[in-house]
């Protein structure tokens, strides 16, 4: 059944305001030791869509930040201000049209850069980028929030698109990411870059992809850049018809693109699994050990967007989907072309929203922060079919060393976001620091952000920021530490 995705209304109704307010109410006591700043991407449609199917993920693209500083929150929202937003503030209404199809668009503005910049935020080289994988990142001041505008890196990065996943390497400084159907729409094109700590462009790659399809997300290693596509897949044809961008194809195989970071386009290698391995929409970590490389990922072989159809136009039942949190173990010795799997942790629905102690991104780790839908936990009956609370109402933090969980829950009518982790400070042991998180009360319509102690998720919050209203409905967060961007 396709699932419109107003028929929730309550936070993912568009919020249509921005916001300042200075020392945000705090409950509980924000410890000394956490001075940065916490950003939100959130997708939030500020006019009724072109298109009653289209997908949340084609909202306008806001942004939040909660500078907290001894003991202090100040919070701050805007939208961002892209070309879209400008033209349909012009125009008092909805011009664009269904998801990555610019056919289906209001003719006046098909030619009008259809970025969103929703998805995720990222801070690097002293810049704070919104990224939408679509489009090249979108510079936004990470101090006013004033957009400044889509960053082509000093004109070094020729991609019409840019992955809303690019991850930092936490010993070199450096940002490695990719981009997919990268000249243009549904062309097969993939590159790959790598920016020095600056954020200056020193390395592409270019190479072509055995199948057009989403490229969400994607890991490092020390050695290896590791690319898997997915089954949402698109074609010309497709848009030609008018349709959104993707569809589900059950049939589509696995492959995942190895590539050395010290090697060349001619260095890549793709490895093939099965329809059981096709959808991995974000990723966990990675490492590489001698010939090996070892990935772990929320893996599943069903349909997570509820919004896309299959290529028959039939919609997939949710139900199909149950991610795994997987290990991959890829031989790269071997004489085939196929990996190892090892399932970590099943039994519940993992979501994909999977995070850890980004200073240990590319090195063996014991943590991943997972957020979790746990229908053992109580939902008040009134929000039971609450969108937000059935798919996200707990974190858990999963030991990779003894297989220990351990939960954190913010209430029976509460959803929760995309967690973050905060080290406690620069040289803290892994783990030891705080999760921070955003909570959407759907009982009082209200939302807050919660401080946890990672290493104590027992003893519950210990500081929850209370906001006046709603929050927009988050997609992806940053953790800033006041180090790594001086305010
Ligand atoms: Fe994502």
């Amino acid at each position: 059944m396709a699932v419109n995705f107003k028929h929730d209304g309550g936070f993912f109704a568009p919020m249509r305001f921005e916001a300042q307010i200075e020392d945000c109410e705090v409950e509980g006591e924000i410890p000394a030791d956490i001075r940065g700043t916490f950003y939100r991407s959130a997708a939030d449609r500020r006019f009724p869509p072109l298109f009653a199917n289209d997908t949340p993920y084609n909202s306008d693209g806001a942004i939040d930040m909660f500078r907290i500083y001894d003991g202090n929150v100040d919070f701050r929202s805007r939208y961002v201000r892209t070309a879209r937003y400008d033209a349909e503030r012009k125009a008092h209404k909805a011009l664009f049209g269904l998801y990555r199809n610019p056919l289906t668009s209001d003719p006046s503005v098909r030619n009008v850069s259809h970025n969103t910049a929703n998805t995720t935020p990222i801070v690097h080289g002293g810049r704070l980028f919104c990224m939408k994988e679509e489009s090249p990142p979108t510079a936004v001041n990470p101090h006013t929030l004033e957009t400044i505008g889509e960053w082509d890196f000093d004109g070094a990065m020729k991609a019409t698109s840019f992955t809303a996943h690019p991850k930092q390497d936490p010993v070199t400084g450096e940002m490695i990411a990719f981009a997919y159907e990268a000249k243009g729409l549904c062309s097969d094109d993939l590159a790959v870059f790598i920016f020095d700590r600056e954020g200056k462009l020193t390395k592409e790659m270019w190479f072509k992809t055995p199948i057009v399809s989403m490229m969400h997300d994607m890991v490092i290693t020390d050695k290896h850049i590791i690319l898997p596509t997915t089954a949402m897949v698109t074609s010309k044809e497709r848009l030609d018809r008018g349709e959104l961008h993707w569809a589900y194809d059950e049939d589509a195989p696995t492959y995942v693109a190895i590539i050395p970071r010290d090697g060349d386009a001619s260095d890549i290698r793709w490895f093939k699994g099965s329809t059981d391995q096709h959808m991995v929409v974000h990723t966990t970590n990675a490492r590489t050990e001698g010939n090996k490389i070892i990935m772990d990922a929320p893996v599943a072989g069903g349909n997570f967007h509820p919004y896309f159809p299959k290529l028959d136009g039939s919609f997939s039942d949710p139900a199909d989907y149950v991610p795994t949190l997987r290990r991959w173990t890829f031989d790269l010795e071997a004489d085939n072309d196929t990996w190892e799997e090892e399932i970590l942790f099943d039994g519940i629905k993992v979501t994909t929203f999977v995070r850890m102690d980004d200073r240990y991104l590319t090195k063996p780790f014991r943590y991943s922060f997972m957020l979790m839908n746990d229908p053992s936990l109580p939902v008040a009956e009134a929000f039971a079919d609450t969108l937000a609370v059935r798919v996200s109402n707990a974190i858990y933090r999963f030991d990779h060393d003894t297989g220990k969980i351990d939960k954190f829950y913010a209430g029976d009518s509460h959803g929760m976001s995309e967690p973050q982790f905060i080290p406690r400070s620069a040289n803290a042991p892994e783990g030891d620091g705080y999760i921070i998180a955003a909570v959407n009360n759907f009982r009082e319509m209200k939302s807050e952000v919660v401080i946890v102690d990672a290493m104590d998720f027992a003893a519950g919050a210990i500081a929850r920021i209370k906001m006046p209203f709603r929050l927009h409905m988050q997609v992806h967060g940053y953790w800033a530490s006041a180090e790594h961007l001086p305010f």
